[in-house]
């Protein structure tokens, strides 16, 4: 929906601006909080480059109808899109996405559009909100001169992982009974200077919204209040929503949907690292080697990262798999090589474990959905995601440890791995786990649960 500069309602007293991060574990949770704002009648305003909002809405599972959300798609200049690069990881000893920077850096041109859009809408509205993501705070900085505006910064991350950020930051006051991995290896030079243009502006932030449950991190949430100076902190998530709606135009679903409802309860293993990973041939020979020799049934999404512009299509590249693999794997196991509907994939009763990196949104959407975890971190956030799936929640066990991180993993290890989460008593006390936290989770969600009566002091607060 294009914005022509004037609002629909007048009257309005409150509105909201969204500023996600242009990367799609960012987008996609922001567009759900957006729905969940405009879902108590709150105008949302969501910002960005114009092929981050057509990413965003095109990935989406549900239809976005609501009129309360206008989308603001900026202009910003070309930006070189490379195609991600596994073998560059070894030479940068680190398996972040490094083809993203360029479009991590377009976002440095969003300041302007943004600082015009916030005061045309200033004006019209008693007061604004301004959600940014923690990566787009130099982007908001100029919300923090107008005397009806408030900022808040969005994390993408675990609480568990800021406040580990701040724990190191402290000098480690406390003992903590669980390893913390090194960031070594998490980020390249280049991001951290990125994140250092963004951190004078964190001051300003009126509080913190995390896309997290106190009925699952409350131990975390509680220390990020403890040092966070009396900013609010808020624990707002899971953000996704816990039923999909019908896509109602076409109604199609996806045929490993229609593949998993032939499988048995548990018996599939869903196999996915995010929309930031790539890895080498020699990497996906072994993956599909320990798939086969485990004997399991498989859903394997077999993707490269997304580039900085996804629709530039050039330079796409098939990944080879062993030769016959795909006949002999018939029945057992699917390659998905384009977009799958993860949160119905976790939702499947035949599911019964994710191999995954521990990006913090699947970490969530597995507890949400009562999965347990084959962890395989690769980079940012995802090593200490691990320790709290593994060891603090105890809802998964780690396929490649972190110190271990620039090995390839042999297929005997993916094939104990996948053998361990599926076969055993161990695995299945993991399931138990996973699905207690469903439950939790599902209540905090429900009347008069920590989460929804969170989002009703929030949406008070930001009414008032
Ligand atoms: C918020 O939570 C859900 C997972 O439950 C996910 O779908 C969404 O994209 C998340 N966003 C985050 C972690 O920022
Ligand atoms: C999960 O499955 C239940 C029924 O099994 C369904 O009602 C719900 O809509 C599903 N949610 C998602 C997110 O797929």
């Amino acid at each position: 929906m294009a914005f022509n500069g004037t609002l629909e309602n007048a009257e309005t007293e409150v509105l909201v601006i969204l500023i996600p991060f242009l990367a799609q574990g960012h987008l996609n949770p922001l567009l759900h909080f957006a729905r969940l704002i405009a879902s108590h009648n709150i105008p949302v305003h969501y910002v960005g480059t114009i092929t981050h909002i057509r990413q965003a809405t095109l990935r989406y599972h549900n239809s976005i109808s609501n009129s309360n959300i206008h989308f603001h798609r900026f202009e910003v200049p070309p930006f070189v899109s490379p195609p991600p690069n596994p073998n560059n990881n070894a030479q940068s000893n680190t398996f972040f996405p490094s083809h993203l920077l360029p479009s991590f850096e377009a976002t440095y041109h969003l300041r302007d559009p943004f600082r015009q859009l916030l005061q045309s809408l200033s004006s019209q509205a008693k007061r604004v909100l301004v959600i940014h993501d923690s990566l787009m705070a130099y982007v908001a900085q100029d919300a923090t001169n107008m005397p009806n505006v408030e900022n808040y910064t969005f994390l993408s991350s675990s609480a568990f992982y800021t406040s580990l950020l701040f724990w190191e930051k402290m000098e480690r006051p406390q003992c903590l009974h669980v390893p913390v991995p090194s960031l070594e290896g998490c980020f390249p030079s280049q991001f951290m200077d990125f994140v250092s243009a963004q951190r004078e502006f964190h001051k300003f932030s009126d509080g913190s919204i995390y896309n997290t449950s106190r009925a699952i991190e409350g131990a975390s949430i509680e220390f990020l209040e403890g040092v966070g100076g009396g900013k609010k902190v808020w624990a707002l998530g899971p953000f996704n929503p816990l039923a999909v709606e019908k896509k109602d135009s076409d109604g199609i679903r996806h045929s490993c949907l229609e593949w998993l409802d032939k499988q048995e309860a548990n018996s599939v293993i869903y196999v996915s690292f995010g929309t930031t990973t790539t890895l080498t041939e020699e990497q996906i020979q072994e993956i599909a080697s320990g798939l086969e020799q485990s004997k399991q049934k498989f859903i394997w999404v077999l993707r490269d990262a997304d580039k900085g512009d996804i629709f530039d299509c050039s330079a796409a590249k098939r990944h080879e798999l062993p030769t016959g693999f795909e006949e002999r794997v018939e029945g057992m196991g699917l390659v998905v090589r384009d977009w799958a509907p993860q949160l119905e994939i976790l939702n499947h009763s035949s599911t019964g474990g994710f191999m995954s990196h521990c990006g913090w949104n699947s970490c969530l959407e597995a507890l949400t959905m009562g999965v347990p975890i084959a962890a395989w971190p690769f980079h940012s956030d995802q090593p200490r995601n691990t320790i709290l799936m593994t060891q603090v929640l105890k809802v998964g066990l780690v396929v490649k440890d972190w110190a271990q991180r620039n090995v390839v993993v042999s297929a005997s290890v993916v094939e104990n791995a996948v053998r361990r989460l599926m076969e055993t008593k161990e695995g299945d006390e993991m399931r138990d786990r996973a699905m207690r936290f469903k439950n939790v989770i599902h209540s905090s969600m429900g009347e008069g649960g920590v989460t929804s009566t969170e989002i009703d002091f929030f949406i008070a607060h930001i009414t008032k």
